[in-house]
């Protein structure tokens, strides 16, 4: 019976909230609950119901409102970029740091909040008018993914909180971690049931939270440590205070936190936690200095990419010990010999690692690393790990130093390096150990991102012939009549649909992926950005590329004469330039759709905070603000110096009042449509 118990408690939880919902939604005065946050309670009700019959009263939820099918991942704009942390590595690094917020400041005495860098990924939850609305990873700062659902299967959140009802908006930014001893049942459960394990709890809580599938999240057991809060409505004095209020509203905080008011203080507390951290609940690695006052944080700003606020003292690297059991090459895509060595595995950093990279010749001849050999091995947050030495003590009598090839091993050509470089080159294109690399590359996430096109499979087409280029990947399904797919071991009718249908998904791609497709040497991710950035579009890449006419990206930040050599070295190759339009053609008739790149300068709303007020013609007032952010602006809810554009409908009042008296662009809705429109 304490089962009924429960549920028949939870029933009741979720069906005050559907009803509190309900009446914000058909009241209207308030925003509306969205559909993600409505779905997933009202499902779990359902789920008790079906489990429970005993609970579906008459005025039960279920009773009124019909269900509606749950949603796909879709992206959330940040209302402010969620920016990472400088890193410092030692006293010296934050003995800098504090004296750059001195000189900043002009104070003399810097209060500081000190708290554990939690190992985790960091999300977003937005709430509106007390009840939560939304929530979202990082994803690239900008814009997250919306997990809403999953965020809503966590106990530890609050969904509703009442002392937050007349605030319009609060974001609650915090990390969601899986704590120790989570990951270590969840991970012997998937061994039983003979499933993959997570390497790490981070990697646990991140697959556990970005789940299509909320059920799936909900089963695992996920915490979310909020640290920061961000609202107009109510704006907070100190960070010691938002630790306090949001632990007051029900989240979760850390309880290892510190307030600082000097240097020594907060070299004590880091190496207080240092000899903790093992014993902690949660994996950390290291202490986040933040400054304690927040008009001053406010003061500090930020760069590009970090706040000048708070920096991270990470702890230092994990070390372990292992056995060399064999030094093996690898092709890379560009015909780079990579030596890479197997390990015997053993646990760094909480990390299972059984293989690290040798880098290249001199590396490999440098540490004189030996079939044999015992080693130390390094891991350091994020990092691949490195092997830092052999312990020559420990080397086997009859050991020999590693003889790199002089040959391809896999095409037998010659190996080849130049001058000034550290990398030994197989220098035959036709190579297919780099033909195969360049494949996995093209159909990597962060390029044409075609899921159910892995290494393995990959492997499996190009070996049978069916995949040789990456156009081959665009006609398979056309050929799928001759080769009938679905014959072979390992496939069946539905894999196939559903590589066909990933395929066709991927067929249209924004301009700078595909670039970054392409695998042109020193081109990844951040250039290939910068490339789409100049060009635009693909008709003007393309036809730069057949010119061979590149020198106006010299002017770009960040691309020099080495890339730009790159560049005209992979495009004098025709092969590639076939590849090229073989897959684009002159931009209309290829297998593959390019988006153009959409310029920030044409869009007229970009960055803008905008107040809308009064009753409009055509949109809610839900509406409009939804519209406004998806171009990539801010709604506001009261009138400041920094609003932008004030949008007015019939009967506003004091808003209206407040912008004319600070000189403020006033415009009707009709002009508002008109301004998305041309953006
Ligand atoms: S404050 C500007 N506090 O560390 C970013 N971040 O390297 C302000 N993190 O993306 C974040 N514990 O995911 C803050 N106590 C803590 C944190 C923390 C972990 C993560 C967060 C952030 C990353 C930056």
């Amino acid at each position: 019976m304490p089962e009924l118990l429960a549920k028949k408690a939870r029933h009741g939880e979720l069906s005050d909230l559907l009803k509190d919902y309900s009446r914000q939604y058909y009241l209207g005065d308030a925003p509306g609950i969205s559909d993600a946050v409505y779905d997933a309670l009202y499902n779990e009700l359902l789920e008790i119901e079906r489990e429970f019959p005993l609970l579906k009263t008459k005025d039960s939820p279920s009773q009124k409102v019909g269900a509606k099918a749950s949603r796909k991942f879709s992206k959330i704009k940040h209302l402010s970029p969620m920016l990472s942390l400088e890193n410092a590595f030692n006293e010296d690094d934050i003995a800098t740091f504090l004296e750059r917020v001195r000189n900043l400041s002009g104070r003399d005495q810097i209060d500081l909040v000190l708290e554990p860098k939690l190992d985790g990924l960091s999300a977003s939850l937005r709430y509106k008018n007390g009840f939560l609305m939304a929530g979202a990873t990082r994803g690239d700062g900008m814009v997250g993914e919306d997990v809403t659902a999953n965020i809503l299967t966590l106990d530890c959140v609050p969904k509703k909180i009442s002392e937050w009802s007349s605030f319009q908006d609060v974001e609650v930014r915090g990390e969601v971690v899986m704590k120790k001893a989570d990951f270590r049942s969840l991970n012997e459960s998937r061994l039983e049931a003979g499933e993959k394990l997570f390497a790490n709890p981070r990697n646990a809580a991140a697959g556990s939270l970005r789940q299509l599938d909320s059920a799936i999240t909900k089963s695992r057991k996920l915490t979310f440590f909020a640290y920061s809060l961000i609202s107009e409505d109510y704006p907070p004095q100190t960070q010691m205070e938002v630790l306090k209020t949001l632990g007051k509203c029900g989240f979760t905080i850390s309880d290892e936190i510190a307030f600082c008011q000097n240097q020594t203080e907060a070299f004590r507390f880091y190496a207080e936690m240092e000899q903790q951290r093992a014993d902690l609940e949660y994996d950390i690695d290291g202490i986040v200095y933040k400054v304690n006052d927040l008009q001053l944080q406010q003061k500090l700003g930020a760069s590009s990419k970090f706040p000048r606020h708070s920096i991270a003292y990470k702890f230092p690297a994990e070390k372990a010990e292992t056995t060399v059991l064999n030094i093996v090459v690898q092709v890379g895509r560009t015909g780079n010999i990579t030596p890479v060595a197997e390990l015997m595995p053993v646990t760094v950093g909480g990390v299972v690692v059984s293989r690290a990279t040798l880098h290249n010749r001199d590396e490999i001849e440098k540490k004189d690393i030996r079939v044999g050999d015992r080693v130390i091995l390094q891991r350091a947050g994020d990092v691949i790990p490195q092997i830092l030495s052999a312990i020559p003590e420990k080397r086997p009598e009859n050991s020999v130093p590693f003889l790199f090839p002089n040959l391809c091993p896999c095409c037998g050509s010659a190996l080849v390096r130049g001058n000034d470089e550290a990398a030994t080159k197989c220098i035959n294109i036709n190579c297919e150990a780099q033909m195969v690399e360049r494949l996995i590359h093209f159909v990597s996430k962060l390029a044409f991102n075609i899921d159910g096109l892995g290494e393995q499979n990959i492997k499996f087409f190009f070996d049978s012939g069916f995949i040789k280029s990456p156009v081959d990947i665009f006609y398979l399904e056309n050929k799928n009549s001759e080769i009938q797919l679905e014959n072979f071991e390992g496939w069946g009718r539905q894999s196939v649909q559903n590589l066909f249908d990933s395929i066709n998904k991927a067929k249209t791609i924004t301009l700078d992926k595909f670039i970054y497709a392409l695998g042109i040497p020193q081109v990844g991710r951040s250039v290939s950005k910068l490339v789409a950035g100049f060009f635009k579009s693909y008709e003007s890449f393309l036809e730069s590329m057949e010119n061979k006419d590149v020198t106006g990206l010299l002017a770009v930040d960040g691309i020099g004469e080495s890339i730009l050599g790159d560049i005209l070295k992979f495009f004098e190759n025709s092969s590639n330039l076939n590849v090229l339009k073989q897959l684009a053609g002159n931009g209309k008739n290829g297998a593959v759709t390019i988006l153009n790149v959409e310029s920030p300068e044409n869009n007229l709303l970009q960055n803008k905070t905008i107040v809308f007020t009064g009753t409009f013609e055509t949109l809610s007032r839900e509406e409009a603000k939804e519209l406004a952010e998806k171009y990539g602006a801010k709604a506001a809810s009261s009138v400041s110096a920094k609003t932008s554009l004030v949008v007015a409908g019939e009967n506003a009042g004091k808003k209206l009042e407040q912008a004319q008296k600070l000189g403020i662009k006033i415009i009707s809705e009709q002009d508002f449509l008109e301004l998305i429109k041309k953006t």
